[in-house]
């Protein structure tokens, strides 16, 4: 069937809304309308030439309803409103451990927008074949293929059009900290950059009841809605006196730390801010080399975390119920965009202004 694509030929160069081909849903897949797609940070990657060269597809944070189903999908069926979270493969030793962020074939099936077997299911208007499996959905698209692992199906009372981040930013950033990190009650956490993983996990803490929780970034706007979303203390990331800040405000250092800016320099000082004993999370594309002296490391632990450790399955549902209870106002993040303006969008989002940009197909 044709659909339009936002698609990705250069690297430097502006996405163009395109007729593509996609193709009907394979035994295992299924054919999801996309009414929402968040921006995720990661979304960028391809950009770097390193992992999915263009011309790809990207968007891994759709929402939509599902239009067609595959011949061996179990669970799923037409009219379902559902949610698009990373792919996994279901059979693999962490997968049957209920840890599908961690799946063996997680970089094949995520980031590099094809098949396993190297095809798309994705050609363009000359039938040349564009990267399309990108977090095993390219839901920058009015339509695209997922599997039944990786959408979650969710009621349809439920404001479909934003549900789109919680399966990558959102998931990545509470799920940090109420899965990998399991952050105590009446505990101490500091989180650096307060974008959209961040602000999630400052919103985790205080579901998790960490009683100080420091927010840190270089937007003071961001520090001020950190606030209001959960922070009890907010700080300058440009200040050169962060490590002493944290540990006054700490009284002696923060039990866990959590890195979204991946770099090294800011890990290193979230690991100096800890006291021993202490747990950092790091999730940001690391910038280049994390060089770790036993001083600020002793006595403490350093988890690099994929999608929260999340079984989407399991942890969508959750976050929804914590929406729903008024305990996880993520929506706060979201600004909608039609889908035409995803270049205006990707530079607001990367110059610091919205948080969350959603895609709109078809406005
Ligand atoms: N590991 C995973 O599974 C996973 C999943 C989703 C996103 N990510 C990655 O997480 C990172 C964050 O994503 P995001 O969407 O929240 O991005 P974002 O750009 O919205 O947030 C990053 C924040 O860091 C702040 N910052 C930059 N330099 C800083 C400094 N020196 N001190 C303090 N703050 C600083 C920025 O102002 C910004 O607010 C990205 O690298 C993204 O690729 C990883
Ligand atoms: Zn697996
Ligand atoms: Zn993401």
């Amino acid at each position: 069937m044709q659909v339009k694509a936002a698609v990705l030929r250069d690297p430097a160069g502006a996405y163009a809304i395109e007729t593509v081909e996609l193709a009907a849903p394979a035994a295992d897949e299924v054919l999801v309308r996309i009414v929402g797609a968040g921006m995720c940070h990661t979304d960028v990657l391809p950009r770097t030439g390193f992992i999915a060269p263009p011309p790809v597809i990207t968007g891994h944070e759709g929402a939509g309803v599902v239009e067609g189903v595959g011949g061996d999908v179990v669970g799923v069926q037409v009219g379902d409103h559902v949610v698009l979270s990373f792919d996994s493969c279901g059979q693999c030793r962490n997968c049957l451990a209920n840890q599908p962020a961690y799946c063996d074939t997680f970089m094949a099936r995520n980031l590099f927008g094809f098949n396993l077997d190297g095809t798309s299911p994705v050609s363009d208007a000359d039938g040349k074949p564009i990267a399309a499996r990108w977090f095993g959905q390219s839901s920058f698209a009015t339509h695209c293929l997922a599997t039944a692992r990786n959408v979650v199906v969710v009621d349809k009372s439920l404001p479909l059009e934003q549900l789109g981040p919680l399966g990558c930013g959102i998931q990545t950033g509470a799920g940090s900290i109420l899965c990998a990190m399991d952050v105590q009650a009446g505990t101490s956490l500091v989180v650096f950059g307060a974008g959209a993983v961040g602000l999630a996990a400052v919103m985790a803490g205080r579901v998790a009841g960490a009683t100080t929780i420091i927010a840190v970034d270089l937007q003071p706007h961001r520090r001020d809605l950190s606030l209001e979303l959960g922070a009890t203390h907010a700080l300058d990331g440009a200040d050169t006196d962060i490590v002493a800040k944290i540990i006054e405000i700490t009284g002696g250092g923060a039990q866990y730390a959590f890195d979204t800016t991946g770099i090294p320099a800011v890990i290193k000082n979230g690991l100096q801010s800890m006291r021993m004993t202490g747990v950092m999370g790091l999730v940001g594309v690391q910038q280049g080399d994390l060089v770790l002296d036993s001083s600020s490391t002793i006595g403490k632990t350093l988890i690099n975390i994929l999608e929260g450790s999340a079984k989407p399955q399991d942890f969508i549902p959750r976050m929804i119920q914590l929406w729903q209870d008024g305990r996880f106002p993520f929506d706060r993040l979201i600004e909608t965009y039609p889908m035409s303006q995803i270049n205006e969008a990707e530079q607001s989002s990367l110059a610091g202004g919205t948080i969350k940009p959603v895609l709109i197909p078809g406005s």
